[in-house]
C-alpha cells in the first residue's frame, strides 16, 4: 500500500525498525478487539495496522496536513474513523480496548505523550492497555563538543561513566509530566565533563523493547557547567523538566 504523506511523515516511514516494533506488538496484542483509539495518528500507518485486528479504529491527528494524508490513505477502511483534533480537545463518547499514542520524545520532552495519555487514559476500558507500555530512561557522563541542548544525530562526544537508569514509566500509572531527580554517577575515566546524554528505551509491550532508533528517540545531550573529573569521582547532578512542555524546560545542576 502506497502512503500519502508530510515531509516529517515521511521521515517516520522511513524508520522502518520503528514501524516493526510497532508492527510487532500490535500483532501481538491478542484481547478484545473491538475499539482501539490511535492518537497522533500522522499518516495512519498504526491504523492500517490496526485496522485488521478491531471493529473499529479512531484515529486522531491535530495536524491538518497529516490529517488530510490520513483520511485518504485509510478512505477504504470502512473500520477506521480519523479525525482532525488536539486530542486534548476531543470528546471522547467510548472506552476503548487498546490506545496507540506514538508521540514519543527521548524522555517524554518534547512530545505530549504524557499530558496526552494523562487525559485519554480516562477513556479506556479497566482491562485495557496502551502500547507503548512505558519507558525506561537513563544517564552518563559525557564530554561533548556542542555547547547547546541536541539530539545525538552525528555529533561528536566521549562517555565518561557507566550509564545508570535514572526514571522508568508505566503509562497506565498517573503520571505527574513535572519531573524532577537527582543521582550520583561514578566517572569511568579522566576528562573534561560539560554534559549529560540521557537515553530512552520504549518498552512497547512486556516482551519488545526498543533501543533508540532514528525516528524514536534519539539520544539528547544536554550541556553542564565544565568540571575536570578523575575516574572513581562520584558527580552528584539534579535534571528537572516538564513532561511535553519542550526541551526549554530542561534545568541542570550540580549538588
Ligand atoms: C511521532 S508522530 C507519529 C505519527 C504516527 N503515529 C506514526 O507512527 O507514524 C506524532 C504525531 O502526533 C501528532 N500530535 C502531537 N500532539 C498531538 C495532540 N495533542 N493531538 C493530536 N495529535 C498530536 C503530531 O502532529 C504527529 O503527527
Amino acid at each position: 500500500m502506497k502512503f500519502k504523506t508530510t515531509p516529517y511523515h515521511h521521515d517516520l516511514l522511513k524508520d522502518t525498525d520503528r514501524l516493526a516494533v510497532f508492527y510487532e506488538a500490535i500483532e501481538q496484542y491478542d484481547s478484545n478487539t473491538d475499539l482501539a483509539y490511535d492518537l497522533g495518528c500522522g499518516s495512519g500507518v498504526l491504523s492500517y495496522f490496526l485496522s485488521s485486528k478491531f471493529k473499529e479504529v479512531i484515529s486522531i491527528e491535530a495536524d491538518f496536513k497529516a490529517f488530510k494524508c490520513a483520511d485518504e490513505n485509510l478512505a477504504n477502511f470502512d473500520n477506521v474513523h480519523v479525525i482532525n483534533s488536539d486530542v486534548l480537545e476531543h470528546d471522547f463518547t467510548k472506552k476503548a480496548d487498546l490506545i496507540v499514542c506514538e508521540m514519543l520524545d527521548t524522555a517524554l520532552i518534547d512530545e505530549e505523550e504524557i499530558p496526552v495519555l494523562n487525559y485519554a487514559k480516562k477513556f479506556l476500558k479497566d482491562s485495557g492497555i496502551i502500547i507503548p507500555q512505558g519507558i525506561v530512561n537513563t544517564v552518563e557522563l559525557v564530554n561533548m563538543q556542542r555547547h547547546h541542548i541536541h539530539w545525538d544525530e552525528g555529533a561528536k562526544y566521549d562517555v565518561l561513566s557507566d550509564e545508570m537508569v535514572y526514571s522508568q514509566f508505566n503509562f497506565l500509572d498517573d503520571i505527574n509530566p513535572d519531573f524532577e531527580a537527582d543521582f550520583k554517577l561514578k566517572a569511568n575515566k579522566d576528562g573534561m565533563l560539560n554534559g549529560l546524554k540521557i537515553t530512552t528505551y520504549t518498552k512497547l509491550n512486556d516482551e519488545i523493547i526498543a533501543g533508540p532508533l532514528p525516528m524514536l528517540n534519539p539520544p539528547l545531550l544536554i550541556p553542564l557547567d565544565e568540571r575536570q573529573i578523575k575516574v572513581n569521582d562520584f558527580i552528584h547532578v539534579e535534571i528537572k523538566y516538564s513532561m511535553g512542555k519542550g526541551i526549554e524546560s530542561i534545568k541542570t545542576g550540580y549538588l
